[in-house]
């Protein structure tokens, strides 16, 4: 059997310029337990990044706080230069010790966290730069005039945020073009349902987050059950077939330490669902929630 490609989820223009292949990697997963420290099995972290080109992934979602710095360095020490793969990092969360995140949002500290990044990456400037939180004791027009800064400067190609509203985004927009947005959304958690249908209008790429959750719908005798065996796919891959159809300007990174993860998850770009199939997991994902 040919090997999978990422590129059969088709493609997107960040920012309008910016081309990816629609299904991308989220990097968070190659750090210790609760996102801290270095992950279990280093080798086998730099062997999953290494396939991603191999298979046509060439959008890549990593954070300076994932480990914090661990992902980071563990892509520049697999990936360096890169050969036309897009890095996309975040900045605007500290780290206080494993599962715990503060929002920093300074415009001195953002401004810092972009030249760490570019150095730890080994970039002249980052692909896209997300704001990872909006820190909602720092008046948020100060960090969105910093992020304006940095695009002037070049420092960072396109911007986006992550976790915001409608109305969040369109106040970010008065100061910076937004090229995306990073919020939680998979079939069963739909609270981002009104961000993904302003995006989708606006043009604006929309990279959920958690994409697997779906995992959980795989029980006996549901409707996504049946799909899943229908398809011959897995749970996890049906749940990204899933996303990927749902909009145009859709760009999953599911997370994986594991090559043999990673090359299941591909598999998903070739999955095309029928009309039928996509609204009977949405109907069963709708009753689940
Ligand atoms: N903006 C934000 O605030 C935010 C928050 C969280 C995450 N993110 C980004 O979103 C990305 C995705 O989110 P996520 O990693 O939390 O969740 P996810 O992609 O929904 O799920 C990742 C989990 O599923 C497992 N997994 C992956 N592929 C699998 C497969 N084929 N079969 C079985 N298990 C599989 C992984 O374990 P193994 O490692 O064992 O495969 C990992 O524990 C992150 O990597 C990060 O880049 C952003």
């Amino acid at each position: 059997m040919p090997t999978s490609t990422a590129a059969a989820s088709g493609s997107f223009k960040i920012g309008g310029d910016l081309i990816v292949n629609r299904l991308g990697y989220g990097a968070m997963r190659i750090t210790g337990p609760g996102i801290w420290g270095e992950p279990k099995d280093r080798g086998e972290a730099l062997r999953t990044l290494r396939r991603l080109p191999e298979l046509g992934v060439n959008f890549i979602d990593t954070a300076d706080s994932y480990g914090p710095f661990v992902s980071e360095d563990l892509i520049a020490e697999a990936l360096a230069p890169y050969d036309g793969l897009v890095v996309a990092t975040k900045a605007g969360l500290t780290r206080q010790g494993p599962n715990a995140w503060l929002p920093l949002g300074r415009p001195e500290y953002l401004q810092q966290c972009v030249l760490m990044s570019l150095r730890r990456l080994k970039r002249e400037q980052i692909d896209l730069w997300q704001l990872h939180r909006i820190d909602p004791k720092v008046p948020r027009d100060e960090q969105f005039d910093v992020i304006a800064q940095m695009l002037d400067k070049k420092l960072i190609r396109h911007a986006g945020l992550s976790q915001v509203t409608v109305e969040e985004i369109e106040a970010a927009r008065k100061v910076f073009p937004v090229a995306t947005v990073q919020n939680r959304y998979n079939l069963v958690d739909r609270s981002s349902e009104d961000v993904l249908d302003y995006c989708q209008a606006e043009g604006i790429g929309f990279i959920p987050w958690f994409p697997l959750a779906a995992g959980e719908l795989a029980r006996p005798g549901t409707a996504f059950d049946a799909i899943v065996r229908k398809t011959g796919a897995t749970p996890s891959q049906v749940a990204l077939a899933w996303v990927l159809k749902r909009s145009p300007v859709i760009l999953p990174i599911p997370g994986t330490s594991q090559v043999a993860h990673l090359e299941d998850n591909v598999r998903a770009a070739e999955i095309a669902l029928s009309d039928e199939d996509f609204q009977a997991l949405d109907d069963q994902a709708r009753r689940a929630a």
